[in-house]
């Protein structure tokens, strides 16, 4: 089969802010506990940071990372992880099911960002706590010297502050699950009171209120609208979060899951748009798709979860995922969704970093290595440059349940100053496609660099064992002639181009 690609190099989609390329690390399992931070590891810093991991953390090209939670900031005080370490208390945390142990904190995780080259995200916890907790936050975290807690980390060792711009008002407090969790009525009455008060201390904040924890969500919509009511003039961004995995073996609807994350994106942007047009504002709302990624989430209810009131073991195996192929591929076109909404997604966080459900593995005391679905990330995050740009895209449909029929290529093509990226998935469980895209207006005349996600066994996964079994090579199919590039793309497959 065949598809055509047509780009639109008049009227851009829109500029793609370098905070979509986030992602997010949260004291769950072995994320900051056998994950960023190992003491005893050989490659541990002196704060006992591992810089094995952090090596990896640059490769990646993470920009923003997102902190503490998740589930787990609901139940979190920010205080017990500041001061000296022998006096930091030891928590249960009820979201996880396990004890933290607060060895590392604000001071710690700021010190990880400088050497991992990129900027803190802080989540507030407006679960158990209120506007008054998110204050002496801010306070602490940002402000001057002059005022009581903003001395008490100078003191700690911090006499600048942090100077983190992006706050999440709370996590997804849609969730039954959530501690904490309460009506959209109350929900955006708290965020609103919390967003005015923070803005009193710090007006340039950039503020998110909690979205949708997912599509499927029974307040999925109403939920948007209602807290946008109380929230608009307060806030910048709206989150979004969404997991993926196949249902019932159901890989094809599983392949087609960015169908559902363009139709999140796009609801989520005419309720805000129709909140706008109902209160009269000139300013949009741009949407932080801070949690995303594949999740066997099935995995975790019937394996993994820790449960009994005599059992909180500190940083479990939780939510480790294993990566196949075609998980990279449903990966990297869950990529090519949010770029293709470059105009309202203007930040996003991968969930997660390391070990839970992450792109980086490690073993205590042994080795960190990339998971399948690091390499989409890490390739699109250097290619995709400058901004997103609309794309036609005629093709085969395959039929899915969850979905309907659906066009088995997706793609997305930016241009930077250096060149353009184009990013294609096909779908397709059997067939290879042969795609054409027509370079003209682009102004690129050769393929500076391929790349390929696929193999003849899509189960196939980097473990401890066989570190590097996938790894992503070259698509020496793809060539420019006459000003089009031809490339096929294998079944069940992903392909990034530079083009300079
Ligand atoms: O990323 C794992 C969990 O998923 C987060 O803690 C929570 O916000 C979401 O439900």
């Amino acid at each position: 089969p065949e598809a055509r690609i047509t780009v639109s190099t008049a009227a851009p989609v829109g500029s793609i802010d370098r905070r979509v390329f986030g992602s997010f690390v949260e004291h769950l399992g072995r994320c900051v506990y056998d994950g960023i931070h190992e003491p005893g590891h050989p490659s541990a810093d002196e704060q006992g940071f591992r810089e094995d991991v952090l090596e990896l953390v640059r490769e990646l090209g993470v920009t923003t990372v997102r902190y503490p939670g998740g589930n787990f900031v609901s139940g979190y005080r920010w205080e017990d992880g500041v001061g000296p370490k022998d006096r930091r208390p030891v928590r249960r945390d009820l979201a996880w099911h396990s004890t933290e142990t607060n060895q590392v904190g604000l001071h710690e995780f700021a010190h990880w960002n400088t050497k991992a080259g990129s900027e803190p995200m802080l989540a507030i916890n407006l679960g158990t706590r209120d506007e008054l907790a998110a204050l002496d936050l801010l306070e602490y975290t940002n402000l001057p010297v002059g005022s009581t807690l903003s001395d008490e980390r100078a003191a700690n060792g911090a006499t600048d502050g942090f100077g983190v711009k992006m706050w999440c008002l709370g996590n997804e407090m849609d969730g039954p699950w959530q501690l904490g969790h309460r009506s959209a009525e109350d929900y955006g009455k708290l965020a609103s009171r919390t967003a005015k008060a923070l803005r009193q201390l710090q007006p340039d904040l950039d503020l998110v209120v909690c979205g949708s924890s997912g599509r499927g969500m029974p307040t999925f919509g109403s939920w948007e609208r209602v807290v946008l009511e109380h929230t608009y003039e307060d806030v910048d961004f709206i989150s979004a979060h969404a997991y993926y995995e196949p249902h019932d073996g159901d890989v094809d609807s599983f392949l087609a899951s960015a169908v559902d994350m363009d139709r999140f994106i796009e609801a989520v942007a005419a309720t805000a748009d129709a909140v706008k047009a109902e209160l009269r504002h000139d300013k949009t709302i741009f949407i932080s798709f801070d949690e995303w990624n594949v999740w066997y989430q099935s995995r975790y209810h019937d394996t993994d979860k820790v449960e009994g009131l005599d059992n909180w073991p500190i940083a479990p195996r939780l939510l480790e995922d294993v990566y196949t192929v075609t998980d990279a591929v449903v990966f990297g076109s869950l990529m090519i969704s949010l770029l293709k909404h470059a105009d309202r997604v203007k930040a996003a966080s991968l969930a997660q970093l390391v070990n839970v459900i992450a792109p980086i593995m490690t073993e205590p005391g042994g080795p960190a290595w990339r998971q399948t679905t690091f390499f989409p990330f890490a390739i699109t995050a250097r290619l995709a440059q400058g901004e997103a740009l609309q794309v036609g895209i005629d093709a085969p449909t395959i039929t899915t349940k969850a979905y309907g029929d659906v066009p088995a290529v997706d793609a997305v093509v930016t241009r930077g100053d250096a060149g353009a990226g184009v990013f294609l998935v096909n779908r397709h469980r059997t067939e290879p496609i042969t795609v054409t895209v027509d370079l003209e207006g682009l102004r690129t005349a050769s393929i500076s660099e391929t790349h390929l996600i696929a193999d003849d066994d899509p189960d196939a996964a980097n473990t401890l064992e066989d570190q590097e079994r996938v790894r992503p090579t070259p698509n020496d199919t793809a060539a420019i002639q006459d000003g089009v590039l031809t490339v096929t793309l294998p079944p069940v497959s992903w392909t990034a181009i530079g083009l300079t």
